[in-house]
């Protein structure tokens, strides 16, 4: 089953809902079906006292990681009694006869950042568009949240709080910055729009400065931080961002990672996808190498900043 056409089942699948059907019309107005499966995917603000305590969960499991003597491993992590947010158990995932996602398994704790890299075509965005329901994979088991998501649609994953920033940053390109975020919100109530706008804003000042101003015509470093915004409209549990950084200038990439670590401190869990790997490593809890559809190498974000493999294939020696 090809890309395009899951992503219009994502749509459709959500339409007989009010937000639902604003988000494919205006899908239909950016004249990109995609767009509208993925900014359904997307999702962003969680209260300021979810963000407390998220903050505090995070500090606990920092020291919890310490004392894990295999942080690595799914197994190594429940030993510790960190709480598994996500769990993926030997997935594979075809495009017809590529066989693009070989057994993987890996896990994302609450509170944690864990980072995937690997080179192009590893499989990665596979990775990512499996676990928002946009493609499936033909065995093993996702959950997410303590529930089995191998069968619900993407639409319906966003409300339950799986947010996926896609790669090359899709925002509508004919709606203004705060059109694009209330979007975003579609899933909530409507009362938290406001509060969520808010705290986009506070994340990103710039956004704000440009409420008014049509997508489209936002730099490339804006669109990316529009798109973790809106994202984030969702309140999301777990934030999933592909490829972030690509194609930033140097001082926009600190820019962004710099906000990733501030989410992450207000409370979000993430799921990064980058090939920068050396900014990926130094902020992520924990760490996963894919190679050709496998994950080949995890541990935490120091000991793959540290490992010789990692720096002769991904961190340039
Ligand atoms: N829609 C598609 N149809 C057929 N093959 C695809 C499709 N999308 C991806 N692939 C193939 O699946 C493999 C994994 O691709 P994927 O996009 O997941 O890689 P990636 O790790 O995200 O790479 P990059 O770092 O370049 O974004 C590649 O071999 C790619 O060519
Ligand atoms: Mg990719």
């Amino acid at each position: 089953m090809g890309d395009m056409h899951t992503d219009s089942v994502a749509v459709m699948d959500g339409a007989g809902e009010p937000g639902a059907a604003a988000v494919a019309g205006a899908a239909g107005a950016a004249g990109a079906a995609g767009a509208a499966a993925v900014a359904g995917a997307a999702g962003a603000a969680a209260s300021e006292a979810r963000s407390a305590t998220g903050a505090t969960a995070g500090a606990a499991m920092r020291v919890e990681r310490a004392a894990a003597s295999d942080a690595g491993s799914a197994t190594g992590a429940a030993a510790a009694g960190a709480h598994q947010l996500l769990k993926v158990e030997g997935i594979n995932v075809y495009y017809g006869a590529i066989h693009a996602i070989k057994d993987v398994s890996f896990c994302v704790n609450d509170g944690e950042i864990v980072a995937l890299i690997g080179a192009n075509g590893a499989g990665k965005s596979t990775t990512l568009k499996t676990l928002s329901g946009l493609l499936r994979s033909s065995t093993g088991s996702i959950e997410f949240a303590g529930e089995d998501i191998m069968r619900v649609a993407a639409d319906k994953l966003v409300a339950r709080g799986l947010a996926h920033v896609p790669e090359g940053r899709r925002v509508f390109q004919q709606m203004s910055v705060e059109e694009n975020l209330e979007m975003g919100a579609y899933t909530r109530p409507g009362s938290e729009v406001a509060p969520g706008l808010e705290r986009v804003y506070a994340h990103f000042p710039r956004l704000k400065e440009r409420r008014r101003q049509v997508a489209g015509t936002l730099s490339g470093g804006e669109q990316q931080m529009l798109a973790m915004g809106r994202a984030l409209m969702s309140s999301p549990k777990l934030l999933m961002l592909d490829e972030p950084s690509m194609g930033l200038a140097p001082i926009l990439i600190e820019q962004i990672f710099q906000i990733v670590q501030e989410l992450h401190a207000a409370g979000t869990t993430i799921l990064l996808v980058e090939q920068n790997a050396q900014m990926a490593l130094s902020i992520a809890s924990r760490a996963y190498v894919m190679e050709t559809g496998r994950i080949t190498l995890s541990g935490t974000g120091d000991e793959l900043l540290h490992n010789d493999d990692v720096r002769r294939a991904y961190l340039g020696g």
